[in-house]
């Protein structure tokens, strides 16, 4: 069966726009963010605390956040790699923060500058004051399907980095297809692996066109939050080959289509993502902007 109702966590403003090669003004960013709200979006990823050096796109991150009209009922997490992005977090007043781990060894060294096992001591503080300061907080896991330098990931090792994480102390695991080259029978089997589905998401990319298939496939196994990014904006700068994040639009078509609720208004959704494709100077990828608004 299917749940009658999901969430849509919505990583446009992040993952989105980490991966533009042109740095988006913060006030074009402020705009993005109240349209989704606008839009009905009631969980918005809003940006990262992370090395400004790192993701020079998110480095006004406390600019940002200042000027952020925060919609009641609307949750406005943010990414933090370790103390010293939790502490800007904090500063800058946020409620919700997630912390991203890697299922790999080489996407730890590229991303995080740590190895596999050294990435849980950068995230255990974290987690634990983040905890004691009342947030609420994600854990990502990437590379859980296969990784650019490494091939295939075994599945016990994705299945051992998640339950760290949820074992620290992560309210929820969203479990990452970061180069988007997972196949639907890989979905199930990962989620079966984990035994419980109730505290994970999924984060699909669409690189080789999979990601709506994959999201059915997660639906029927009974997770209820999906990752996606308004008209397929997306991608990670430090995996080759990661293109955008599954199109919010199209998961909203095929949800309608299922009877599944979520609260979000596709026209409006549409109307945001072509006014960013012209501020980006290039279409949005997601078929369904395009069908409705090409
Ligand atoms: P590092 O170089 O090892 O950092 O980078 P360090 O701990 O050695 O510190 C070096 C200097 O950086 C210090 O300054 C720190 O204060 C400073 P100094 O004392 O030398 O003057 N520093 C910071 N400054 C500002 N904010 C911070 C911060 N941390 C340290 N937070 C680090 C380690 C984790 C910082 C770096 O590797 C980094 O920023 N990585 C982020 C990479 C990233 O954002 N990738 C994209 C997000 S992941 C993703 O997209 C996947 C996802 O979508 C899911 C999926 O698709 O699978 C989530
Ligand atoms: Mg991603």
């Amino acid at each position: 069966g299917l749940p009658d109702r999901v969430t849509i966590w919505e990583v446009g403003p992040r993952d989105g726009l980490q991966n533009e090669s042109a740095v988006v003004p913060v006030a074009t960013k402020l705009e993005f963010l109240d349209r989704l709200a606008d839009a009905g979006a009631a969980v918005l990823e809003a940006t990262s605390f992370v090395h400004p050096k790192w993701v020079p796109q998110l480095a006004d991150a406390e600019e940002l956040l200042a000027g952020l009209d925060r919609r009641a009922g609307v949750d406005y997490p943010v990414l933090v790699p370790n103390e010293r992005g939790l502490e800007r977090a904090l500063a800058a007043g946020v409620t919700h923060v997630a912390i991203f781990a890697s299922a790999t060894e080489s996407f730890a060294r590229r991303n995080l500058n740590r190895s596999l096992d050294e990435q849980f001591a950068m995230f255990d503080p974290v987690v634990s004051r983040a905890k004691a300061e009342g947030l609420g907080v994600r854990g990502y896991a990437s590379m859980c399907f296969g990784d650019p330098w490494e091939g295939a990931v075994p599945r016990d090792q994705v299945v051992g980095v998640g339950k760290r994480l949820l074992d620290m102390g992560c309210d929820q695991l969203s479990l990452g297809d970061t180069i988007g080259v997972a196949t639907p029978g890989q979905v199930t089997a990962l989620l079966a692996a984990f035994g419980e589905v109730d505290r994970l998401a999924v984060h699909f990319h669409d690189t080789y066109g999979q990601a709506l298939a994959n999201t059915l496939a997660a639906l029927q196994a009974g997770v209820t939050t999906v990752d996606s990014s308004a008209g397929g904006l997306g991608g990670c700068p430090y995996a080759e080959s990661a293109t955008g994040n599954l199109a919010t639009e199209d998961l909203v078509w095929m949800l309608d289509g299922l009877g599944v609720e979520h609260g979000l208004d596709l026209d409006r959704l549409a109307d945001t993502s072509a006014w960013m494709a012209d501020r980006l100077g290039r279409p949005s990828p997601s078929r369904v902007v395009r069908a409705l608004r090409g």
